[in-house]
């Protein structure tokens, strides 16, 4: 199967990475390698690149396609193991920029077998990790209505959670919840008929519970802090999120590090005891139309860039 990928906002994330010559960066969400490409092609000859992800499919592809440059090095692996990752395949335990570029691929949406669409009927999957043990199903049938219920609030903000959530152990005891299209149904028939909602009710549930499974904001929130051990001063973290729970996080983590705590006028402080570990870099938050026109889920995303002062 051949899935086409264009990178979302990728000159803006490009230009926030800085790219030096020689310099070495991380493409901490491999995918298609759409923006490790152009990270390639800004690089000089003693440049490197290590990308990195965690799905199986995505390391297939980057050993079929990329693997033959010298400068390009994967590793299938969670990027929260930054610092190992770094330590490994660098001398000084640094790098010149980091790229995260959040959440599903279009390949892994696309492709019904995976279990991220509620548009096409798979298995109710969603790992992007096929090699850890807990599908979604699996969790769903081993949940209470209450664990699910919170779920459903707490990533996806779902409104009808409690109603969802009994629906869902109800099909499971009736043995009717086999595909992602009967979850959908499920979820679509707690919506009130006449209740118009702009965007399909499954929505907000799909993306609950594969946060969820993944434990992507738990990862997320990892790595930005280790990201502070492994950036080299005047190096660049470059951050592309696609919901507002991802993008408070790091929202929050560049104005934590990038603006100093009490701080007392006229004394003597410096960076270091006043916190200061980051500058924001100003730079578009949201696509150029002609971002979105390469890549409609441009549309949602956010684009954060800080230098490690
Ligand atoms: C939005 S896609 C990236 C697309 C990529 N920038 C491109 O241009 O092709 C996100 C990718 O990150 C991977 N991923 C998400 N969370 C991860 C994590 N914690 N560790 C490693 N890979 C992760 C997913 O498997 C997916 O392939």
């Amino acid at each position: 199967m051949n899935f086409p990928h264009s990178p979302v906002m990728l000159r803006s994330a490009i230009k926030g990475l800085n790219i030096v010559h020689g310099g070495t960066y991380v493409d901490c969400t491999f995918g298609r390698g759409g923006h490790s490409e152009n990270i390639l092609k800004s690089l000089g000859n003693d440049g490197k690149l290590i990308a990195i992800d965690k799905d199986k499919d995505a390391e297939d592809y980057a050993k079929n396609n990329f693997i033959k440059d010298k400068r390009f090095i994967f590793e299938k692996n969670n990027f929260s193991n930054i610092v190992n990752i770094v330590e490994k395949h660098t001398k000084t335990n640094k790098v010149d920029g980091i790229l995260l570029d959040l959440g599903v691929s279009s390949p892994q949406l696309d492709d019904a077998s995976r279990g991220f669409s509620f548009m096409k009927e798979g298995p109710i999957d969603m790992r992007m990790d096929r090699a850890t043990h807990m599908t979604a199903l699996l969790w769903l049938q081993e949940a209470t209505i209450e664990e699910i219920s919170k779920v459903l609030k707490k990533y996806g903000e779902e409104k009808y959670s409690f109603r969802i959530a009994k629906a869902i152990k109800i099909a499971i005891e009736d043995n009717n919840l086999k595909t992602t299209l009967d979850l959908s149904k499920i979820i679509s028939d707690c919506y009130p008929k006449k209740e118009s909602i702009k965007k399909n009710p499954a929505t907000k549930s799909f993306q609950a519970i594969r946060i969820f499974i993944n434990k992507e904001l738990q990862e997320l929130e990892k790595i930005l802090d280790d990201c502070l051990k492994v950036i080299s001063i005047k190096g660049r973290l470059v951050v592309i999120s696609f919901h507002s729970l991802e993008d408070r996080i790091v929202k929050n983590f560049i104005n934590k590090y990038s603006s100093g705590k009490n701080i007392i006028r006229k004394l003597p402080i410096t960076n270091i005891n006043q916190n200061i570990l980051l500058k924001k870099i100003k730079i578009p938050l949201k696509a150029t139309e002609e971002e979105i026109q390469e890549n409609i889920r441009s549309r949602s995303a956010r684009l954060r860039v800080a230098e490690r002062i």
